[in-house]
């Protein structure tokens, strides 16, 4: 299983540390949640400080884009060096359009969907993406619980890429802990994004090698 903590949950005045912990840790990616305070009502943090994580990484970033037209901004993402781009469906209004602009910049592109839209939505676009990330919270911000309906929605996911033959992986976010790991990745998960449950833990470390062991 592919681990993606969130850096939206780090602490921002010690930004450095807190992107070394994950560097030492058995973390895959880093998850950079990007919010515009118009497709969500939060704003997080923008390029600048992308740019500061960027230089400390030594693992792939993930990013998440929660913003509207995000065609706007996806060389920039590029430069910024992030390795997969996810757009939210309901942010794109030409989405074929916006994945091939993804992928002809050479990353990674990734679909989100939010807790409403059926899985179906993306039946003729399954084809042309390389993950699906399925939000099991409303997105805006950290340390919400858990849409139990999310395991449904893996499972129809599953189908929809099997029937496709596609190789999209799978990625779950929001309210994600000890409590739901296992079970996520038992309906189909390939990827888990966890915020709070590892920033707000006494050791970091730990509950990551404990959450890729689950
Ligand atoms: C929510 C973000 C998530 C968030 C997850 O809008 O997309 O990535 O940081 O945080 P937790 O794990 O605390 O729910
Ligand atoms: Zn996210």
């Amino acid at each position: 299983m592919i681990l993606a903590p969130s850096m939206l949950a780090a602490d921002f005045g010690n930004l450095q540390r807190d992107v070394e912990m994950v560097n030492q840790s058995q973390a895959d990616w880093f998850h950079i949640d990007i919010m515009d305070g118009v497709f969500v009502p939060n704003i997080s943090y923008g390029m600048p400080v992308l740019d500061a994580i960027n230089k400390h990484t030594q693992k792939p970033l993930d990013v998440h884009l929660m913003i509207v037209d995000p065609d706007r901004y996806i060389s920039t993402f590029k430069k910024l060096g992030s390795e997969i781009l996810t757009v939210h469906y309901e942010a794109c209004t030409h989405l074929h359009r916006t994945v091939q602009a993804i992928k002809n910049e050479g990353m990674k592109a990734g679909v989100a969907l939010n807790p409403h839209t059926p899985v179906l939505v993306l039946e003729d676009i399954i084809q042309d993406i390389d993950l699906v990330l399925l939000m099991s919270v409303n997105p805006g911000f950290g340390g919400q619980s858990f849409i139990e309906n999310t395991y449904k929605k893996i499972r129809q996911t599953k189908e929809l890429i099997a029937k496709a033959n596609s190789k999209a992986l799978i990625e779950v976010d929001g309210g994600v802990s000890d409590k739901n790991a296992k079970q996520l990745v038992d309906a189909g998960a390939d990827a888990l994004v966890a915020g709070s449950f590892v920033f707000n833990s006494e050791n970091p470390i730990e509950t990551i090698k404990r959450l890729k062991n689950s």
